[in-house]
């Protein structure tokens, strides 16, 4: 019997303090208007002054485990997606296995927004080789640390949070089915270009903001529309299934016109895809499993349910995962 690896846990965390379009609006030349017909964003989170990755990281960890109802001694791997770690070393992943109490290995991975699903890859492989019965993934991230708050072409779109899943062998299908994809020859649509070894932070650089976020935006819309339709279709591929086997489709939350445009072009009713970016802005690696707890606590997900997990991000890098939901609504939980 082959082993299979299933989500036994989700769990999430955005934090407290709220960034409206109207606090934007006094920050850059922008308007709420704009950003809600060209995003769809209305607010987006910021991480507290004391909190970094790791601490978002670490109660959407914590929060993912008690639905699991594991103990942090069950854990046999912990595996971090975030590309605006805490410090460059250690890891975020031993900064968040220090704070929960995991005695495991533990490993922070970068694959920008696609960070969680290249995760739920390293996870699924790690199971299903026989190694590893239960791992923790989790996708963390800060992004408004990276951003310039002068330039209104990107610091209208992104937020902080945190979201995780824990993984277990099973002789259930869980994990049906991943694609992965990069194509590094778009590294310069979307990067950090200083503060790394090819640019080391100087206040020269500092002062020129190159240590902040840069993106041509359209291009990466254009990216992003091409490549859900392409990647679900491949993961669906993957688990021998089709379009019409989907309950839902939870994509990256970077954009709702991108979201309404590739779901389009997937054919893919709107009632199943989930989309709560108005209310997160794009949090990176976090976005898919924060989507995930979202839809799984309000109830709508069902075990049965068969749900494709699709992002992409810089690198440029993408990747799908079809699943079969197998956890109870919380309120049916004894
Ligand atoms: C960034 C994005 C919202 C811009 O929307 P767009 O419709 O492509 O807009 P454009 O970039 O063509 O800009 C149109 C105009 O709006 C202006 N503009 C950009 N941001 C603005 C803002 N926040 N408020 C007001 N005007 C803005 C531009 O300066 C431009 O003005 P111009 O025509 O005078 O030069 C869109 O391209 C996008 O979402 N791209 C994908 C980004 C993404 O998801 N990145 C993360 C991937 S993981």
């Amino acid at each position: 019997m082959p082993v299979n690896a299933r989500i036994v846990g989700v769990g999430s965390y955005l934090p407290e303090q709220r960034l409206k379009n109207a606090d934007l609006e006094r920050m850059v030349d922008t308007s709420d208007e704009w950003i809600v017909t060209r995003t769809g964003i209305r607010e987006r989170r910021l991480a507290a002054p004391d909190q970094a990755t790791s601490h978002l990281g670490a109660i959407a960890a914590r929060r993912a485990l008690e639905t699991s109802e594991l103990e942090v001694e069950d854990i046999e791997l912990l595996i971090v997606a975030t590309s605006t770690p805490d410090m460059f070393f250690p890891s975020s992943a031993c900064l968040i296995q220090d704070a929960i109490g995991l005695s495991c290995p533990a490993y922070d991975l970068n694959a920008a927004c696609t960070g969680f699903i290249y995760a739920l890859q390293s996870a699924v492989t790690a199971i299903e080789s026989g190694r590893y019965q239960r791992v923790l993934v989790v996708g963390a991230d800060t992004m408004t640390r990276h951003i310039d708050f002068t330039d209104r072409g990107t610091c209208v779109l992104f937020g902080d949070g945190a979201g995780a899943v824990v993984l277990e062998a099973s002789d259930e299908p869980g994990v049906l089915g991943i694609t992965l994809g990069s194509d590094g020859s778009g590294w310069e649509m979307l990067m950090v270009p200083a503060g790394g070894s090819a640019a080391p932070a100087t206040v020269e650089r500092i002062a020129e903001h190159q240590h902040q976020v840069k993106m041509s935006g359209n291009e990466v819309f254009k990216f992003a529309v091409r490549v859900i339709p392409r990647a679900t279709k491949q993961a669906l591929e993957a688990s021998g299934l089709g379009l019409s086997d989907l309950d839902w489709l939870i994509p990256h939350q970077a954009n709702q016109r991108i979201i309404t445009a590739a779901a389009e072009r997937l054919g893919m009713p709107e009632d199943r895809v989930f989309s709560h970016v108005a209310i997160t802005g794009n949090t990176s690696a976090a976005s898919i499993p924060l989507a995930l707890d979202d839809l799984y606590t309000s109830g709508r997900l069902v075990p049965g349910d068969t749900l494709a997990l699709v992002g992409f991000g810089a690198g440029l890098t993408w990747g799908a995962a079809v699943l079969r939901w197998s956890l109870a609504r919380p309120d049916e939980e004894d």
